[in-house]
């Protein structure tokens, strides 16, 4: 009930201009974004990488709905990889890329050729691409994107929702050499007859979708905050004769940032997913859906200027 009022609210346009309006303190930001610039992304990934960890960026943004919008994503997206790669953060940090911020959802075509530029742009830098997914109305074409990057681009990976009913084949068709699978639970609200409803039923859907990935020749990212995942994670990989380089944990930036850097010292590779920007009311939104304590926090935050 309350994530899905939560998600409801993620998608309507007028609670975000309400929250966006609001004074929102620094707190907000440091916690789970690493600020809104350029800048702030290339320090904190230095940090992160500094500690032993790998980083993912993600550059802040959705549901874009103008062309000029779209282009000014890939823009950015370009000179943030001329950023990581003049301060030597590659190969250790790469970029996850939302097709929706390129444009997805009216010229698909456009946002396919965008993300063809931050692919080559990433080549050029050293370093590898992932696609986010998004809400299931859009996993087709994400994925039909994916194939014809990957003909060009044969490192670029992809996210897969557990909750999601197809998410089995999905990994099954996705399993081969060469293929980054980062597989995650879904953080968008979905109906009954695409996707599990229930925490047990998306639990148990992560663990077969992961068990298809570990026993497949591809390249597994567990992105999972979830102490009962990473454990199943650890026995899957010793099972499947998997060693610390042939699969990687993935966590979000601020949550369970000790558990991070405790894999990663176990000499696992632990990739933190780093948001930055200021559109960052649809992300956080999906955070405080996850998790109702992060609501307090929130609240705090709104009320602390
Ligand atoms: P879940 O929310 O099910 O919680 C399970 C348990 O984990 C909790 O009971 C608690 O023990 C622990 N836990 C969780 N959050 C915690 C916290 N803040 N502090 C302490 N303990 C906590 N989604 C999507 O739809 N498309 C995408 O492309 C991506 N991309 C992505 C990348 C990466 C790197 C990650 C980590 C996640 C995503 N997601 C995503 C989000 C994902 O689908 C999911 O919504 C969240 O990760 C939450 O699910 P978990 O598996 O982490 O645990």
């Amino acid at each position: 009930m309350f994530r899905s009022v939560i998600l409801a609210a993620a998608g309507s346009s007028r609670a975000e201009r309400l929250v966006q309006r609001a004074p929102i303190s620094r707190g907000v930001v440091n916690r789970f974004i690493a600020g809104s610039g350029l800048d702030d992304a290339l320090r904190v990934t230095g940090e992160l990488i500094g500690d032993g960890l790998a980083v993912t960026l993600d550059y802040l943004g959705e549901d874009t709905t103008t062309p000029a919008d779209a282009e000014a994503a890939r823009d950015e997206y370009l000179r943030l990889l001329d950023g990581l790669a003049t301060a030597e953060l590659t190969p250790a940090a790469e970029v996850s890329v939302k097709l929706s911020a390129l444009g997805q959802a009216f010229d698909v075509e456009r946002a396919e050729e965008y993300a063809r530029a931050i692919c080559v742009k990433a080549t050029e830098a050293g370093t590898t691409v992932t696609l986010d997914m998004e809400d299931h109305t859009t996993t087709d074409s994400t994925l039909e994107v994916l194939a014809r990057l990957r003909e060009d681009f044969p490192t670029v990976g992809v996210a897969l929702q557990a909750y999601l009913r197809r998410t089995e084949a999905d990994c099954r068709e996705l399993a081969g050499g060469g293929s980054r699978i980062r597989l995650c639970k879904g953080a968008y609200a979905e109906p009954e007859s695409v996707a599990y409803q229930t925490r047990l039923d998306v639990d148990k859907s992560y663990v077969r979708c992961m068990n298809i990935l570990m026993a497949g020749d591809g390249y597994p990212m567990i992105a999972s905050h979830d102490p009962r995942v990473v454990a199943i994670a650890e026995d899957r990989a010793k099972w499947f004769d998997r060693s610390c380089d042939e699969f990687e944990f993935q966590m979000l930036y601020g949550v369970r940032p000790e558990e991070q850097r405790r894999l990663a010292k176990e000499g696992y590779t632990v990739r933190v997913y780093v948001p930055y920007g200021t559109q960052w009311y649809g992300y956080m939104m999906r955070r405080l859906a996850e998790r109702p304590a992060n609501l307090a926090f929130f609240a705090r935050a709104l009320r602390s200027r």
